[in-house]
């Protein structure tokens, strides 16, 4: 084994460091000592945006980017898409290995028997207006379930850990059809435990007077391999939000609204409702040339492509083109579709797109058969959420058990003023006055 060291010569002093190199990394703290006297407070690693900072150990996904591979605790993305089911998988993502026949059936009795959410939520969803963006509903409600659980502030026990879990995986989809409801301005429809994870989100989103709701089985397949392929993606801006107000010690509730507002941004889980709107906006296939090239005018981004690890083609995306056709079998085809697949087809092409290696990710087909679902694109993100709480749960209970996790609090490097003095009101320049006198 070639020696795991890396040595490191400061030319301010002269002086030579030896910095052991782990799982090909070094500890950045290790840097510390680097110092141009006994003053100095030592060096420090410079990463704006995290781009090449590994903020954890984790076993939980696997991802590489370069050859498009994505794998939960070691399986790989398209053998659980094919064979397993929703519950299966997030059983895998929390505790390691997928469940037997009996573990599978507790763990399913488990999470049925939380989708009911308590009474008053329902009071709190009537405070908002019609048109609410539902994933600002949801951050609201799943912070305001932390008032009905205190307990789960113990979360440094594993049974309070595993009930809150539990609720929180059972409530989400619950949470999420009564806003969708509220926006119709339709009745809730109450939980259906006869019904699988899947078919009883259906049942809450779309039920109308018919005595038992019968979902679609190629729709709900569909939506539960929808659902594993967004359960979980290392250490993404919303699951880095999860870890980083875990560490805290908030209790799950409040943590999961963080991750669930890092996941309502454009650049990341928004950003398959930004794709229909960009889909909207080019309107036809023969459009989509001259909205290329006014993306790379750099008027704006091509939504839906891209990725800060994968500079290869996104696994998901790929199995998402795939259930995008089962589902129009059922629905009749999104004519959105062809405007995506020209958009691509044209975009991995073109060396501006090359160059940057962007490809579709997992958002550019995703809202295309959601729509097609019926599901209006302000519920888009909102669907991504539900699943992805599994990830950020296995991820926030893994940063708790790790002794090595502290608290989040990265350093800076500060370019503000030096030291300086208040001076009297009568004293003070007017601020643009004092500026332009620095200035001279
Ligand atoms: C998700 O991290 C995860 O794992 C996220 C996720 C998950 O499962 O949790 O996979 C889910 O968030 C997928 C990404 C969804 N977002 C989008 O589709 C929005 C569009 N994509 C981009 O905004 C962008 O690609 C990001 C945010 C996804 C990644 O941005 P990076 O890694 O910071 O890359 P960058 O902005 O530094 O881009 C490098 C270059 C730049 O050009 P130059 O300045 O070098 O000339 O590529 C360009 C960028 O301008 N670029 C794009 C582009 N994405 C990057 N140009 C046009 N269209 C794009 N989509």
């Amino acid at each position: 084994m070639p020696n795991e060291t890396l040595t490191i010569t400061d030319n301010r002093t002269g002086k030579t460091y030896t910095l052991p190199i782990e799982k090909n990394a070094i500890r950045a703290i290790d840097l510390r000592q680097i110092k141009t006297g006994p003053e100095d407070f030592g060096l420090l690693s410079y990463d704006p945006a995290f781009l090449n900072t590994a903020s954890c150990q984790s076993a939980v996904t696997y991802l590489d980017g370069e050859r498009g591979i994505l794998r939960y605790r070691g399986y790989p993305i398209e053998q659980l898409a094919e064979k397993c089911s929703f519950l299966e998988v997030a059983y895998l993502l929390l505790n390691g290995e997928l469940p037997g026949p009996d573990e599978l059936d507790a763990w399913i009795t488990d999470v049925t028997r939380h989708t009911m959410i308590h009474e008053n939520l329902k009071k709190f969803m009537e405070g908002f207006h019609y048109d609410a963006h539902p994933m600002g509903m949801l951050m609201s409600t799943v912070a305001a379930l932390s008032t009905f659980y205190p307990e789960a502030h113990s979360i440094h026990d594993a049974a309070v850990r595993k009930l809150q879990i539990t609720r929180l995986i059972g409530k989400m989809p619950t949470l999420t059809a009564y806003a969708y409801r509220h926006s119709l301005g339709l009745p809730y429809v109450y939980p259906d435990n006869d019904l699988g994870y899947t078919k009883n989100f259906m049942n809450m989103l779309w039920r109308r007077t018919e005595p038992k709701f019968s979902a679609n089985p190629v729709l709900a397949r569909a939506l539960e391999v929808l659902f594993i392929l967004h359960a979980d993606h290392e250490q993404n801006c919303s699951t880095s939000t999860m870890r980083a107000v875990g560490s805290s010690f908030a209790d799950p509730y409040a943590t999961t609204a963080a991750a669930i507002a890092a996941l309502s941004g454009p650049l990341h889980g928004g950003a398959n409702e930004e794709v229909l709107r960009m889909l909207d906006e080019i309107g036809s296939k023969d459009r989509v040339p001259a909205y290329i090239e006014q993306i790379k005018a750099g008027h704006g981004k091509l939504m839906g492509f891209g990725h800060r690890v994968y500079k290869n083609y996104d696994p998901r995306a790929r199995i998402i083109k795939q259930v995008a056709e089962e589902v129009f079998e059922v629905t009749g085809r999104n004519p959105k579709l062809d405007i995506a697949l020209e958009l691509e087809r044209i975009a991995l092409e073109d060396e501006f797109f090359i160059k940057r290696k962007l490809y579709p990710n997992v958002d550019f087909y995703s809202g295309i058969i959601y729509q097609a679902m019926g599901f209006t694109p302000d519920v888009f993100t909102v669907l991504f959420a539900i699943p992805r709480t599994v990830g950020w749960l296995a991820q926030w209970q893994e940063m708790l058990q790790d002794s090595e996790q502290k608290i989040a609090r990265p350093r800076q490097l500060y370019t503000g003023q030096p030291a300086r003095h208040v001076a009297r009101i009568e004293e003070r320049l007017a601020p643009a006055v004092a500026l332009a006198a620095v200035a001279r």
